[in-house]
């Protein structure tokens, strides 16, 4: 998968178009809570600074639904990279029309501009021709920079690669070469280690796995529907309903391929407004209890799975890891990670961050930015804003 890079592009004089993955989180009181989408993207603004282009940086924040909306400006992400980068960037009130027009005219080579929130505009995630032709007018070449996206068929993400002179950008350039020692011929036994919430959208990247990965470990609330599937109890959990039949065919699909599905066989758990610890087996879980970690035997097992595995994937914390009372699980797997040789790979916007805060990122030779963007260029899957990209 060589594209062209923002390295071959002739970029002086001319206005860049780069779409940036800035969707970072934010604090309570609106400051950038977690910087690295920012900072990974420095290199390549500093390659076209150097090269003097005139840069314009184009992003989306959280799910504005294509509304101007206060909460989602990109304001905070501007002071940010400004104290990055030790010089102030200005950011444009609109990305489209007059506002954003002057804006762009009134760059210098070198000159690094942020343009506000494009899902502030319907046509961005409609992927709108009238929209695409609106951004299209502001520069004359673009750089798609923003990995965590490019599994969104966007304006931004494949309007642009498909109107105007298209290079990959430095982050995205690194993101598909470390991510593609799992996607393509990953180190045998490779080892899927998931867990998490959001269910129904991670089936997909299950399916993607199996066949490919030699097991998979399930825990958090993930593991909940295959546990249901095996007639086990989940005591008061709430579950996502309407996944049986897809999690069956997954199990069959398992068997099928020689992947070996993992699940917990035991659990921590509370009872709802009680501070105590509730911890149980998987097979006899208290009807009024809420599974919240996975247990310690559990998490043995997991262990001795990751043992003597040469390449592993991460994605989704083992339980409730915001919560002191159900760190262990993920803590202490990923700490036991940390202790074997291999190549580890973590993923997911709040994999990466629950790592950092329980002091157990160096289990991983790489972080991804991405989070369903990885999850599904792992997963073998096609990714629209890299199949927009010309190739090298
Ligand atoms: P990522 O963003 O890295 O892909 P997810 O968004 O899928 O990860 O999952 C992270 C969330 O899953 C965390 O906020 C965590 O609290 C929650 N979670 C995982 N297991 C459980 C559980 N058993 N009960 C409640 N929340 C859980
Ligand atoms: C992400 O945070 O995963 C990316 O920025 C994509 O955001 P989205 O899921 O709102 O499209
Ligand atoms: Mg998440």
């Amino acid at each position: 998968m060589e594209k062209k890079s923002v390295r071959q592009a002739t970029a002086r004089g001319r206005r860049a178009l780069v779409r940036v993955d800035f969707n970072v989180p934010l604090t309570d009181s609106g400051e950038v809570a977690d910087d690295r989408r920012i900072v990974e993207a420095l290199p390549t603004i500093h390659h076209l600074q150097t090269a003097g282009a005139r840069t314009i940086l184009l992003s989306h924040l959280g799910r504005p639904g294509g509304r101007r909306d206060p909460r989602y400006s990109l304001r905070p992400v501007a002071r940010k990279l400004s104290a990055l980068l030790g010089q102030p960037v200005p950011l444009a009130e609109d990305c489209v029309g007059m506002n954003a027009l002057q804006a762009t005219a009134r760059l210098q080579n070198g000159g690094i501009l942020m343009l506000e929130n494009l899902r502030f505009h319907a046509g961005e995630e409609g992927n709108d021709p009238a929209f695409v032709q609106e951004l299209a007018q502001l520069g004359e070449l673009f750089v798609e920079e923003a990995f965590g996206a490019v599994h969104r068929a966007h304006a931004s993400t494949v309007g642009l690669p498909q109107r105007m002179p298209s290079f990959c950008g430095l982050l995205v350039e690194k993101e598909v070469r470390e991510l593609s020692h799992l996607r393509e011929e990953p180190e045998h036994p490779y080892v899927a280690l998931l867990g998490g919430a959001k269910v129904a959208d991670k089936l997909p990247i299950l399916n993607g796995l199996v066949g490919r990965a030699d097991a998979l470990l399930l825990g958090g609330a993930l593991a909940f529907p295959f546990l249901a599937a095996q007639g086990k109890p989940l005591g008061a959990s709430p579950t996502e309903s309407g996944l049986e039949s897809e999690v069956q065919a997954l199990m069959a699909r398992a068997g099928q391929n020689g992947t070996v599905l993992e699940l917990p066989v035991d659990w921590l758990g509370e009872r709802p407004g009680q501070k105590e610890v509730v911890a149980c087996s998987a097979d006899d879980v208290p009807s009024d209890v809420l599974l919240r970690d996975i247990g310690p035997r559990t998490r043995d097992r997991f262990y001795a799975r990751l043992d003597g595995s040469a390449s592993v994937f991460f994605n989704g914390p083992m339980g409730k890891a915001e919560d002191f009372r159900f760190t262990p699980g993920t803590r202490e797997v990923l700490a036991g990670l940390a202790t074997l040789a291999g190549y580890h790979v973590c993923a997911g916007g709040d994999s990466a961050r629950i790592a950092r805060d329980l002091g157990v990122e160096a289990a991983f030779q790489y972080v991804s930015t991405g989070g369903g963007a990885a999850l599904e260029f792992v997963a073998g899957l096609d990714l629209p804003g890299l199949e927009a990209l010309p190739d090298a």
